[in-house]
């Protein structure tokens, strides 16, 4: 678990949206890790949020990797436009891909980090026969669609099992968390072997500022609260 570094990857879901840039900026020089990309299509998830169009427009105000989270149905059919539209990480839904181990190869020869996500119901085992190919596993600690929801903790049990299968396939997979994740939570979830966090109220709402609220996670996540 140590030797997997502590990321915190701000979800831009929560950011102000006539100031996107800016607030990208800040986020960078708060020191994120990753910038998250929620991406919804009204289908796979009730809501709609954005697309390779705005990907292509954050890449060009920040050098950080960006992490696209596909929440949308035939995510197939779309890998491509957010590898060209400069996604560093790619993950798509499990339960949205009935041919996943040919969608995370196509990630993958797109150049991309290859990632899968997973609903809160979603057992650690539906990834065992692909854990092989990914590089990254977003546990959602909420059912995906909405920012502000509150942390799901009986997810915590799915994120050792996950971690302990990466350990004995002896590959380095990263884990993520997305959702509810704040100063409150961070520190189960990162107790449990997530080691990137993802924060969209709890980093672009915070009182004291972006910067502040990345640090906040940091803090609780490394006990130094
Ligand atoms: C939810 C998204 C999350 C969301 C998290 O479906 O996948 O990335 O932005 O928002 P918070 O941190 O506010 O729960
Ligand atoms: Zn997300």
């Amino acid at each position: 678990m140590t030797q997997h570094t502590l990321q915190i990857a701000p979800s831009l879901l929560a950011a102000d949206f006539t100031r996107l840039g800016e607030q990208v900026v800040e986020a960078e020089q708060g020191g994120a890790d990753l910038i998250h990309f929620d991406v919804m299509d009204g289908r796979f998830v009730p809501n709609i949020t954005m697309g390779p169009f705005i990907l292509e427009a954050v890449k060009r105000a920040t050098n950080l990797p960006l992490d696209v989270h596909l929440m949308i149905v035939e995510p197939e059919k779309y890998v491509e436009d957010f590898a060209n539209a400069g996604a560093d990480y790619i993950s798509v839904h499990i339960e949205a891909s009935p041919h996943l181990h040919r969608t995370l190869q196509t990630i993958a020869q797109l150049g991309c980090r290859v990632g899968v996500a997973m609903n809160p119901h979603t057992p650690a085992s539906a990834v065992a026969e692909v854990m092989h190919l990914v590089d990254i596993i977003n546990v959602m600690t909420v059912n995906p669609g909405f920012g502000g929801q509150k942390f799901l903790y009986e997810t915590m049990s799915k994120i050792a099992q996950l971690r302990a299968m990466a350990g004995n396939i002896q590959r380095h997979i990263d884990i993520e968390v997305d959702g509810g994740i704040n100063t409150e939570t961070a520190a189960s979830a990162a107790q449990s072997g997530a080691n990137v966090l993802v924060g969209g109220t709890s980093v672009f709402r915070y009182p004291n500022g972006i910067a502040a609220g990345i640090a906040a996670l940091r803090d609780a996540a490394l006990g130094n609260e």
